[in-house]
């Protein structure tokens, strides 16, 4: 399959207009998350994809398949972009079997019987389903539920799989097993998939690419280590990982370090946006970057203990001065009291 390209898409849902200018490209066999909070327009662009929604402006192509051309007046429509798409509920038919469930949309377009039973039968054993055709979908489990949703969706053999949050109503270990599982599939069919979900692991763990949403623009894009170690904006630092946020008005920033005065400490931090000493600042730092040490040094805090807890392979410690909280990490757990929490410079990031 040829990139799919996506050029400044505008989308209105009533009064509102939900996708704001939005573009993106997914590579040829490329696994794409679609990440971003509630109501940031995932599912819209999906459905806008797919052809079920209508943009007001931009474009939607697969190489020179032209989709949606707004400006050239064309809207090709969703049985003829041949693409798969996953719900979020997996919308199975209670009252037909597996292989009918998967066989329903090859009869709605009069595929000949010898071939649904080939297709159904050759996708179904690809997923691991070929010995449960003749099961309902009351007699499978949730992960069984969903492989076959995402079975309905390969029977046509579409160049691109559009997967709109398919492991959100699997328990967290089923999701886990569930989400390697379907990046080897995906990687095997060959085939590029755009794979919604407001989970940041699931994304980082699945995808080539992730595009991260904030009110139907895309925050950032590019490879899972970009945007959890390079973020280029606050909002993107924020999403990802679990973070530490410390507000402050810049005492110096010059070179690419940024200063805070906080509670009388200096704190010192990577500059990711251009502000002037004086200027109020919002520093993030992921949890994991934070230490917890014993002695007075440069670029910690002295904090009172609150609370620890424990994770299995780790304590969660929690510490607060004035109105700063700050969790971090560590192997063993602490006694209470005043610790000196340091901040390590190139770890915090200041916009
Ligand atoms: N039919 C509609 N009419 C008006 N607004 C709508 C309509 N459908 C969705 N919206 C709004 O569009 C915005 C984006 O919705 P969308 O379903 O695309 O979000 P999402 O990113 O998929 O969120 P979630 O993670 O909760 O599934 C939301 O603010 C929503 O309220
Ligand atoms: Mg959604």
């Amino acid at each position: 399959m040829p990139d799919l390209a996506i050029n400044d898409l505008r989308l209105r849902l009533g009064d509102h207009e939900i996708l704001k200018g939005l573009s993106l490209k997914v590579p040829a066999g490329a696994v794409v998350a679609l990440l971003g909070p509630s109501g940031s327009g995932k599912t819209t662009l999906l459905r806008a994809i797919a052809g079920l929604e209508v943009p007001h402006a931009g474009s939607i192509a697969i190489g020179d398949r032209v989709f949606f051309d707004a400006a050239r007046k064309i809207d090709l429509p969703a049985e003829q972009r041949g693409l798969g798409l996953v719900f979020q509920s997996y919308a199975l038919w209670p009252h037909r079997t597996v292989f009918d469930n998967v066989a329903y949309g090859l009869k709605l377009r009069n595929t000949p019987a010898a071939e649904i039973k080939t297709r159904v039968g050759k996708t179904l054993s690809q997923i691991g389903l070929g010995a449960l055709a003749e099961r309902y979908p009351h007699q499978l489990s949730g992960g069984q539920q969903q492989r076959v949703a995402i079975a309905r969706a390969l029977v046509y053999q579409p160049p691109l799989l559009l997967l709109d949050e398919p492991l959100s109503n699997l328990d967290a270990k089923l999701r886990e097993e569930a989400r390697a599982w379907l990046r080897t599939l995906i990687g095997e069919l060959g085939i590029s998939a755009i794979h919604v979900t407001h989970d940041q692991t699931e994304a980082m763990a699945i995808a080539d690419r992730i595009v991260l949403l904030d009110a139907g623009t895309v925050a950032q894009e590019g490879v899972p280590t970009a945007l959890y170690n390079e973020p280029e904006n606050l909002f993107t630092a924020e999403f990802m990982g679990s973070n530490n946020r410390l507000e402050g008005v810049l005492v110096d920033a010059a070179d690419g370090r940024a200063t805070f005065d906080i509670y009388g400490e200096r704190i010192t931090g990577q500059a990711r946006a251009p502000k002037a000493a004086g200027a109020q600042a919002t520093g993030i730092i992921r949890i994991e970057s934070v230490r917890c040490t014993e002695e007075p040094g440069p670029n910690r805090l002295r904090m009172q203990f609150k609370t620890q807890m424990y994770l299995g392979e780790r304590w969660e410690l929690v510490f607060s001065t004035g109105d700063l909280t700050v969790r971090t990490y560590a192997h063993s757990p602490v006694s209470p009291g005043k610790h000196f929490i340091e901040f390590p410079p190139d770890a915090l990031w200041v916009f």
